[in-house]
């Protein structure tokens, strides 16, 4: 399972990357804007830092909701840097940009996924990633994890090559719960990774290995 960071923050994304797990990152504007990046050149600089951080692929989301404009705003992502993934959210133009830019061998992520007919349209366009929000769907009383469920099956029924992204994760059981379901990716914030250490019984029992030690090694 690759381990995406959803965030546009350097820090953790450095953090992260130090850690040696990371595959890549997400953003979307309003993880840009939370940084307090405004203005294309800024824009584009702040997405070079975080390619140059990273390894792997790198999300970054046009603004553009019209299909001629989704294509020039994705084209000059793509100058950025080789690991720069175009991502273009779920609606009719953005399909018809999505299979515009696979023809064109230009990766995309298709985001603002929220149904398996969705999930269908954006593997038959030609998606390199499919981004379900699971967090969003737990938020209105829907299980995030059943839409995981049902686009890893029909992806697996055709041998669709668009990687399921599970994004909008909100912690480690989420995690858990996709890898079991065989997402290929999950995106989350670094505070869902790290909460994946955590254990009591590997925190008493480190502390019980060390007080040993110093017992006879002073
Ligand atoms: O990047 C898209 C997605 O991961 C957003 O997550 O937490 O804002 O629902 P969230």
């Amino acid at each position: 399972m690759k381990f995406f960071i959803d965030t546009a923050n350097l820090a953790e994304i450095k953090e992260a990357q130090a850690m040696g797990i990371l595959d890549g990152v997400t953003t979307n504007p309003s993880l840009m804007a939370k940084e307090g990046i405004s203005g294309k050149d800024n824009i584009f600089r702040h997405y070079k830092a975080i390619c140059d951080i990273v390894d792997g692929d790198v999300s970054a989301e046009v603004i553009a909701t019209d299909y001629e404009g989704m294509i020039r705003e994705g084209e000059e992502l793509v100058t950025i840097d080789e690991k720069i993934v175009v991502k273009i959210p779920m609606i009719k133009d953005g399909i018809k940009a999505i299979k515009y830019f696979s023809n064109k061998g230009i990766r995309t992520n298709c985001t603002l996924v929220f149904s398996a007919g969705q999930a269908l349209l954006a593997a038959k366009a030609g998606a390199s990633y499919v981004s379900p929000f699971i967090g969003r769907l737990d938020d209105i009383s829907v299980d995030g994890m059943d839409l995981i469920a049902q686009i890893v099956l029909i992806y697996a029924n055709y041998g669709y090559e668009t990687e399921v992204l599970a994004a909008s994760i909100r912690g480690p059981i989420h995690i858990i719960k996709c890898a079991e379901l065989g997402a290929d990716v999950m995106t989350g914030p670094l505070s869902a990774i790290t909460a994946l250490l955590k254990h009591p019984l590997t925190d008493s029992g480190l502390e019980k290995f060390l007080a040993d030690h110093k017992k006879v090694n002073g």
